[in-house]
């Protein structure tokens, strides 16, 4: 096993209106940012329950984070915070919320150009704290350091990560997933799904503990996922899937062993070029950059096919194959399509997905640094 350091800060509050808690948790003299989304929180109550719990405090809302949310938009939000001396952020939303809470409260004191968080690491200093209430279980958002940003102007997609913009809480309702679209209860098993297989999928350390903390969390999602469609009104279903989402991405799993990513930031491109879906991104990429990879990941791929989906029969190259379907198939049946031309993206716009792969560095991805640009190419070729 790999040394490692594990301190997770934040607070989960786990249940049915566990959105009362919130109050007692908030700083003295609160000054707080409202933040959240296209305004979907209007329509299923948490709005509501957000605003009554804030009752007697002083609030700034702010509306409007898009979905892989806007630098442009943030950068305002940053000025609005800065206007009114917010001295904490609510982030009510999902991934993209919790997200564009983690850079606002980075940029609110940062003197220099916001951007450099993004794209040189730029170090900063004491951010505004922030408490979430997650309304889609998919990112691990709501428990982890990472922020994802998107620039249309740039067309880049770029992240920054720090403990220190992490929740100091975060409340998971399970009944506020019911209002979820079909497409995002979807996006979010898929995107947990992935969560687990970048930081499992990869070779062997001797880490028994983590590969059945993940193989239980890549079962659970298995057979729950599916269920979330089919009956989206059960509690229990959503609070298994809200569970597995936050533990896939809250820093655990990876402990100790190698860690992959290339399947995010091969997607991170798809959606800076083409605004596809996260999850979507991560469906077409995954099966064919485990297919490309399949050598290196051998022993991890047989071992996902056994453990998770009951693959045990034939030579392991043929199990291999049987896994890599059953990834994919997975994808599938919970309706969302794994090839680039699903999307209308053909094999003449992978040029320019390499390119911005090659702007942006990632020249060397993978547990290993060894997917250049001509394997990224390969794995782009094979999922068109
Ligand atoms: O805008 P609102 O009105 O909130 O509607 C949202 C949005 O349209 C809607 N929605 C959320 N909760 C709902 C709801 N609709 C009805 N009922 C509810 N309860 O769903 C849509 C998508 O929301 P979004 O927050 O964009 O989705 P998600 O949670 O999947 O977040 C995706 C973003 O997170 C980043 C992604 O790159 C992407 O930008 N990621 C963040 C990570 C992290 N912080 O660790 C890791 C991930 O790999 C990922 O990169
Ligand atoms: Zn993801």
């Amino acid at each position: 096993m790999l040394n490692f350091t594990f301190k997770n800060r934040t607070e989960i509050l786990f249940g049915k209106d566990q959105i009362q808690e919130v109050a007692a948790r908030l700083p003295e003299n609160a000054k707080v940012m409202f933040l959240y989304g296209g305004g979907s929180i209007k329509n299923n109550g948490i709005y509501a329950d957000v605003t009554g719990v804030l009752n007697g405090v002083v609030v700034t809302e702010f509306a409007g984070v898009e979905p892989n949310p806007e630098f442009e938009t943030l950068m305002k939000a940053v000025q609005v915070a800065r206007d009114n001396e917010v001295n904490f952020i609510l982030a009510v939303g999902g991934g993209s919320v919790i997200d564009g809470a983690k850079f606002i409260a980075a940029a609110v004191n940062f003197t220099g150009d916001p951007w450099d968080i993004l794209v040189k690491d730029a170090e900063f200093g004491e951010p505004l704290p922030i408490g979430a209430v997650l309304t889609l279980p998919a990112t691990g958002s709501e428990s982890n350091g990472n922020s994802v940003v998107n620039r249309k102007e740039t067309a880049q997609k770029r992240a920054f990560g720090s403990d220190k913009v992490q929740p100091v809480f975060a409340v998971l309702d399970p009944q506020y997933t019911f209002s979820l679209p079909a497409r995002q209860v979807s996006n979010g098993v898929v995107d947990a799904f992935v969560h687990v297989i970048e930081q499992y999928l990869t070779y062997p350390v001797n880490a028994p503990l983590q590969d059945r903390f993940a193989e239980g969390i890549l079962q659970t999602l298995v057979s729950e996922g599916p269920k979330a469609l089919a009956t989206p009104q059960d509690y229990d279903v959503r609070a298994n899937i809200m569970w597995s989402a936050t533990m896939a991405l809250n820093g655990l799993i990876g402990k100790g062993v190698p860690q992959d990513w290339a399947t995010h930031m091969i997607g991170h491109e798809l959606t800076a070029l083409y605004s596809l879906d996260h999850a979507q991104t991560l469906a077409i990429v995954l099966p064919s950059l485990m297919f490309v990879q399949r050598d290196h990941k051998s022993a991890k791929i047989l071992q996902l096919g056994e453990r998770v989906f009951g693959i045990t029969e034939g030579e392991d190259a043929k199990r291999i194959d049987l896994t890599i379907k059953a990834v994919q198939d997975f994808f599938e049946a919970m309706q969302v399509n794994t090839r680039l031309s699903d999307y209308q993206i053909d094999k003449s716009n992978i040029n320019d997905i390499v390119a911005n792969l090659e702007k942006n560095g990632m020249t060397s991805l993978g547990e290993h640094g060894d997917i250049d640009l001509a394997k990224a190419r390969e794995i782009l070729t094979l999922a068109a």
